[in-house]
């Protein structure tokens, strides 16, 4: 695991921006695996301000909300439309988010997860971390070998998502979510953090024991994993000087 850390939300979201934008700069057929939620606002942002050429890159999202359709302001498919895909010149055949209005959703999951091997697999995979510890919507005791699928949010995560909806009731009870089984099988992962309330996830995350009870812990079986943090979501790390150490002491080659 990687582990950065910066001052301020907005410096680890610059940081996390730019690998962004060197993947797509370096592969322009890159395959992205993007997320929404609060923490990678700053990061579209720097995105859209790049003005990085998106015709050819392909994007599947972690997760959506079920019985709420694209249209719904709250839905994952506005969320990205408003923070990302209407500002930059993506081919719309080329998004993938999961269809939150399926009738059928065990052959719409699997769907999913074949459009994503036929893509090629995912390169870059951005993931935020719940304060729970889930990535995507896979809440703890998720099997870490879990593939996309239903899931069922937790009261704690519908309290955290309350801010969006007006009240933790009008936050949807299902999700569909990437499972923890998909998110290993992407060749980088990078996941962006900011804020005390993230800290205990983080650190349970990068220095716990791999349980299904913080679903992030299982990215230590991933090969390239980085984590993006700022100064708070980092705080509860006990090896934090060391990761600041590394950090600085990269060979050349490496910064
Ligand atoms: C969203 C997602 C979730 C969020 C997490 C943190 O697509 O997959 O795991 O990343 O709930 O959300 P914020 O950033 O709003 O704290």
């Amino acid at each position: 695991m990687e582990i950065i850390i910066q001052p301020d939300p907005e410096a680890a979201a610059k940081k996390a921006a730019h690998i962004f934008a060197q993947t797509i700069r370096s592969n322009p057929k890159a395959v992205l695996g993007l997320a929404t939620g609060s923490t990678p606002l700053p990061l579209y942002r720097e995105l859209v301000a790049a003005k990085l050429d998106w015709s050819a890159i392909t994007t599947f999202n972690l997760d959506e909300y079920t019985g709420i359709g694209p249209g719904h302001p709250q839905s994952y498919h506005s969320f990205m439309r408003e923070h990302l895909f209407q500002h930059v010149n993506i081919d719309p055949a080329r998004i993938h988010i999961p269809d939150g209005l399926t009738l059928d959703t065990e052959a719409s999951c699997r769907q999913y997860e074949e459009k994503i091997r036929n893509a090629g697999g995912i390169d870059l995979q951005l993931l935020g971390i719940g304060s729970d510890g889930h990535i995507g919507f896979n809440e703890p005791t998720s099997s870490l070998a879990s593939r996309t699928r239903i899931k069922t949010l937790t009261e704690r995560t519908r309290r955290d998502n309350a801010r969006f909806f007006g009240s933790a009731q009008e936050v949807p009870l299902h999700v569909i979510t990437m499972g923890i089984g998909t998110i290993l099988d992407t060749r980088r992962v990078l996941l962006l953090a900011s804020g005390e309330g993230k800290a205990d996830a983080i650190a349970g995350a990068v220095e716990g024991p791999i349980t299904a009870m913080n679903p992030a812990s299982a990215l230590q079986l991933h090969e390239r994993a980085v984590f993006c943090l700022d100064e708070a979501a980092a705080s509860k790390l006990q090896r934090i000087d060391y990761y600041k150490w590394v950090y600085n002491n990269k060979p050349t080659w490496q910064q």
